[in-house]
């Protein structure tokens, strides 16, 4: 009998730049006929039914002008694509069209497609590169950077998947100028969880400015304020992920609000947008939080005010049952030793940290009930 150790031990540069600007086609362009095309002989640009007509179909026309190999690959918009089945047939359309393992993946549009263009590129040849060229406010606060790709499962969201990172990230602010209003708000949840768990300033700054967005032409006319916000979100995001790619603790602070935001948007069967569902979710751990001495009635009444200032809800639907929730509670990825785990923010623009520094708690299931019951 033999035995072998395989020593894999590697030192991993998974580094790339946040491009935060507006209208960045050349940008993309010049960037991939100098070293970020480098050994690419083919493009699949990986977009969704809402945004091909606006910026896919562009992007293609653009790329093939100058003279790359490019396919265009669409799917139906809306978190129901964000399947399992989508990223087949997206797999399938890509080897169909000859692509292979010196192919990289240009995903643009919102969360929806870079979660699942991101996890293609990570599996598709056992790993080709991506692209992010993100075009919602929600995907730029949040989706596009930190390298989670995932898609979701009946029984919850985002339950399979990798954390596999991008070569590059592009921000475009001027595609926010065609995101619907419902879009716009959506967006603006994780930016808020953003200042509530990382930064006093800037969320006094959403307190004096988020309106401006949602009047008609905001974001066409407040266009310091989306770079503000954009930036903001970029760095509040890349610090903690660049300290804990992996999520073994501090990462967990970015589930700020998703402990009973992700539960409620499964339960809704995404008829409540992601952010939608985690504006719930940050208006009941700040709620929760008081419960527990973690923030005043006041700093409460101000997440609640920002949330609804942002145009997004703040209360749970009466079809969706306490008990229902609390079941769904047990799905969360945070479920350790079969117990459900909150992050909590401490005052406003910091999380609370707990017993030997983590940065999440175990609730009884009975003080969760109560308390949902209590105050929905
Ligand atoms: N990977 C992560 O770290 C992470 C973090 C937060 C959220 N997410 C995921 O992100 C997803 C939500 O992101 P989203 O709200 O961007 O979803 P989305 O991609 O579905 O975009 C929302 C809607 O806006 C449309 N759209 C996008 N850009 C547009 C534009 N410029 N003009 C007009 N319409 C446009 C889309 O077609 C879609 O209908 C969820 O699946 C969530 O789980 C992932």
């Amino acid at each position: 009998m033999s035995k072998f150790y395989v020593e894999l031990k590697k030192v991993v540069d998974d580094s790339y730049d946040i491009e935060v600007g507006r209208n960045l086609f050349d940008t993309l362009v010049n960037d991939l006929k100098g070293e970020l095309g480098v050994g690419i002989s083919k493009y699949a640009i990986i977009t969704d039914s809402n945004v091909k007509p606006l910026y896919g179909d562009k992007l293609y026309e653009r790329l093939v002008r100058e003279g790359f190999k490019v396919d265009l690959i669409s799917f139906p918009a809306g978190e129901k694509s964000k399947v399992r089945a989508t990223k087949e047939m997206i797999e399938d359309e890509m080897l169909a069209k000859g692509h292979r393992r010196d192919s990289c993946i240009i995903a643009l549009g919102g969360g929806v497609v870079t979660d699942l263009a991101g996890f293609v590129a990570g599996t598709f040849g056992r790993g080709i590169p991506f692209i992010n060229y993100s075009t919602s406010i929600l995907g730029s606060a949040d989706a596009s950077v930190g390298g989670k790709t995932a898609v979701d499962t009946p029984l919850a969201t985002n339950l399979i998947g990798l954390i596999y990172q991008p070569k590059k990230v592009y921000i475009d602010l001027a595609t926010w100028e065609t995101l619907p209003k419902e879009q716009i708000s959506n967006g603006l949840a994780e930016t808020i969880k953003h200042a509530c768990l990382a930064d006093k300033v800037f969320f006094e700054y959403l307190e004096e400015h988020i309106q401006e967005l949602l009047e008609p032409n905001g974001i066409h006319n407040h266009a310091e304020v989306c770079e503000h916000i954009a930036e903001k979100n970029c760095k509040i995001k890349y610090e903690v992920v660049k300290q804990d790619e992996r999520e073994t603790n501090l990462r967990q602070i970015l589930n700020l609000g998703h402990t009973i935001g992700r539960a409620i948007e499964t339960l809704s069967d995404y008829t409540l947008l992601h952010g939608e569902a985690v504006a719930i979710g940050l208006a009941m751990q700040a709620q929760i939080g008081e419960k527990l001495g973690y923030v005043s009635t006041e700093e409460v009444e101000r997440v609640m005010k920002l949330i609804e200032k942002a145009g997004l809800p703040t209360k749970l639907s009466d079809d969706m049952p306490t008990d229902k929730v609390v079941q769904k509670l047990y799905t969360d990825k945070k479920v350790r030793s079969g117990k459900i785990r909150f992050v909590f923010q401490e005052g406003i623009g910091s999380v609370k940290q707990f017993e030997d520094e983590n940065y999440s708690i175990a609730l009884e299931e009975d003080f969760i009930r109560e308390i949902i019951d209590e105050i929905r």
